[in-house]
């Protein structure tokens, strides 16, 4: 008989990495999954070593295989086991495709999917032999509707995101290794204020529930699916967008 889950969703004795663990998103969800019980390892490229109570950091590059695979080795030693990985780090550029540079295509595509890439590559084989893991990056809305504030560089790049983890999907789920996408719309972060320059659109005309994302919007998302209230959904991208995108 299936057991019922009840209360809120649980980490309780987790381990969880998090890329991009200094940004909005990745702060939030290094909090909230801290609150939720799991021992958090946030890592991030910027010199920041304070995230929040009981969360350690850890300072490296995501474009860089050896930093990820010693980075990750260092934080198995510690820790055990990693249960849980969120992808969060990444960089955006709204360049018009006839002005795009190839620097601007390489630098794009080595954060976001590269960076993408690496942990997972390095991850995935050891939680596929321990017959667990919660895999999770940050996609976009932009992969759906072709970019809000964002050029074609970022738009393919968070599509190859929303594949690639299908893959990893199809590949993991006979070894009980999940793998989803979140797919937000404009999320108030330092990155939507950097690309809009902090004269966004209004939120009333844009976004049907009427006001932008908040970090802590997406770590609620974030923490359902790396919780076991959501152990029948891999393979999937949930659009959190405040109605801007629907299917
Ligand atoms: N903010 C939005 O509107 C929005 C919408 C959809 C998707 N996203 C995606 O969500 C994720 C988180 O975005 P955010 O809004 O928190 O942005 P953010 O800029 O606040 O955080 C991104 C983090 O990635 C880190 N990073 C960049 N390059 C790195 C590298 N080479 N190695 C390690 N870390 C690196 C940055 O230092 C930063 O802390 C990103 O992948 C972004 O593309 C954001």
């Amino acid at each position: 008989m299936a057991q019922h889950l009840s209360g809120p969703p649980s980490l309780e004795g987790q381990v969880a990495l998090i890329t991009g663990g200094a940004g909005g998103m990745g702060r939030a969800i290094a909090n909230t999954f801290r609150d939720a019980g799991a021992r958090v390892i946030a890592t991030d490229i910027a010199e920041h070593a304070d995230i929040g109570a009981s969360i350690q950091y850890r300072r490296y590059d995501v474009t860089s295989r050896a930093q990820t695979d010693r980075v990750i080795d260092e934080v198995l030693t510690e820790h055990g086991a990693i249960d849980i990985l969120v992808l969060c780090a990444g960089i955006i550029a709204r360049t018009p495709l006839g002005d795009s540079t190839d620097e601007e295509w390489d630098a794009i595509m080595s954060v976001n999917v590269r960076g993408v890439v690496n942990p997972t590559r390095k991850l995935f084989p050891l939680m596929c032999e321990r017959g667990f893991g919660k895999i999770l990056a940050a996609g976009s809305i932009a992969a759906k509707n072709g970019g809000v504030a964002s050029g074609p560089a970022y738009v393919s790049a968070k599509a190859a995101v929303h594949g690639m983890m299908r893959w990893v999907a199809k590949a993991g789920a006979p070894h009980g290794v999940y793998a989803n996408v979140l797919a937000p719309g404009p999320v108030e972060t330092a990155m939507w204020s950097n690309v809009t320059g902090n004269v966004a659109p209004s939120a009333n005309a844009t976004v049907p529930l009427g006001r932008y994302g908040n970090a802590d919007d997406i770590a609620q998302a974030a923490l359902f699916l790396c919780s076991p209230a959501s152990n029948w959904i891999t393979g999937t991208s949930l659009d959190i967008s405040g109605g801007m995108w629907m299917d």
